[in-house]
């Protein structure tokens, strides 16, 4: 019995919403194959050259995720994990949250589905807590759900699928720089002032009526981040002018994809996000920093 699942990139955070809103892209995503052994325990196999597995399984996010799935419907199956992964570690769309939400979703559909989708996402969060640190759900949710969702709640878990309009393209610029999740959350400020509560709040309220209206200068708007951005953006040289370059270009919006240091810029075209990859990947070239993008429909 083996089993082969697409799992794809995912954009966290969308400007305003950090850590309770996230989307799918079409492509790129990871792919793996789950086969179930004779016997339990867990093997892992790595199919992809340049992506260096910790040696300890029980640290690889797509085990840890599926060791708690199994572990709550007292099964004591074992698998071996074949990964076929096309998101680059550390890019900041999500590359180990696609992992943890491929391994779940498979192992869940080789059972017979005994649990909901929506369901899977919390032993997903596991996977996401041992990459991390925190079990942050704004990767693994749109991964195993699709599309944008919204992380109404933590506790308990309250996941809401948003509709967003058909024409909707995303840019990724993946500059050749690291940031790695659990630093990006450690400069973070603890408090935030009421003045910016309340811009960031009226953002992501006006961001999820745009999506869900269609209402694409709404969704430009409110793609603005006052509490987050500013400090992660000191990661990333030349963030202010590859922003620009995006908005320049016909963009809706940009800011850092998660926790960075890829950026993403949201475009009513396939036209326009391709021409706005261009303006941003010459714009980093500008800081001689090299860097690859992506275009997809979400
Ligand atoms: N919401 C998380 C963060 C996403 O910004 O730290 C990490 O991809």
């Amino acid at each position: 019995e083996r089993i082969r699942v697409f799992s794809p990139a995912t954009v966290a955070n969308v400007a305003c919403g950090f850590d309770v809103l996230g989307f799918a892209l079409e492509s790129p995503g990871d792919e793996i194959e789950v086969r179930r052994r004779n016997e339990p325990g867990f093997t892992v196999i790595n199919k992809t050259a340049d992506t260096v597995f910790p040696s300890d399984v029980n640290k690889n996010t797509a085990v840890v995720s599926l060791k708690a799935y199994l572990e709550h419907l007292g099964s004591e199956d074992g698998f071996e994990i074949t990964f076929h992964s096309k998101i680059k570690p550390g890019s900041g769309i999500g590359s180990s949250s696609a992992s943890a939400a491929a391994s779940v979703f498979a192992v869940n559909e080789l059972l017979g589905r005994p649990l909901a989708q929506t369901d899977l996402v919390q032993f997903a969060m596991q996977g996401e807590k041992a990459a991390a640190g925190v079990a942050h759900a704004d990767n693994v949710a749109p991964a195993i759900m699709g599309g944008f969702v919204l992380v109404r709640s933590y506790d308990p878990l309250d996941l809401i699928q948003i509709p967003y309009p058909e024409e909707l393209y995303c840019t990724i610029i993946h500059p050749q720089i690291e940031v790695k999740t659990e630093d990006a959350r450690k400069i973070l400020r603890k408090g935030i002032t009421l003045k910016d509560a309340v811009t960031q709040w009226g953002n992501i309220a006006g961001l999820i009526a745009g999506l869900m209206k269609g209402d694409y200068p709404l969704i430009g708007r409110s793609l603005k981040d006052v509490i987050i951005e500013p400090i992660r953006s000191m990661l990333i040289p030349g963030f202010d002018e590859v922003k620009e370059a995006a908005l320049a270009n016909g963009a809706l919006g940009a800011s850092i994809s998660g926790s960075g240091p890829s950026m993403f810029a949201l475009s009513s075209s396939l036209e326009t996000a391709q021409r706005v990859a261009q303006a941003m990947t010459k714009t980093f070239s500008q800081f001689e920093i090299e860097n690859h993008s992506y275009v997809s429909k979400i």
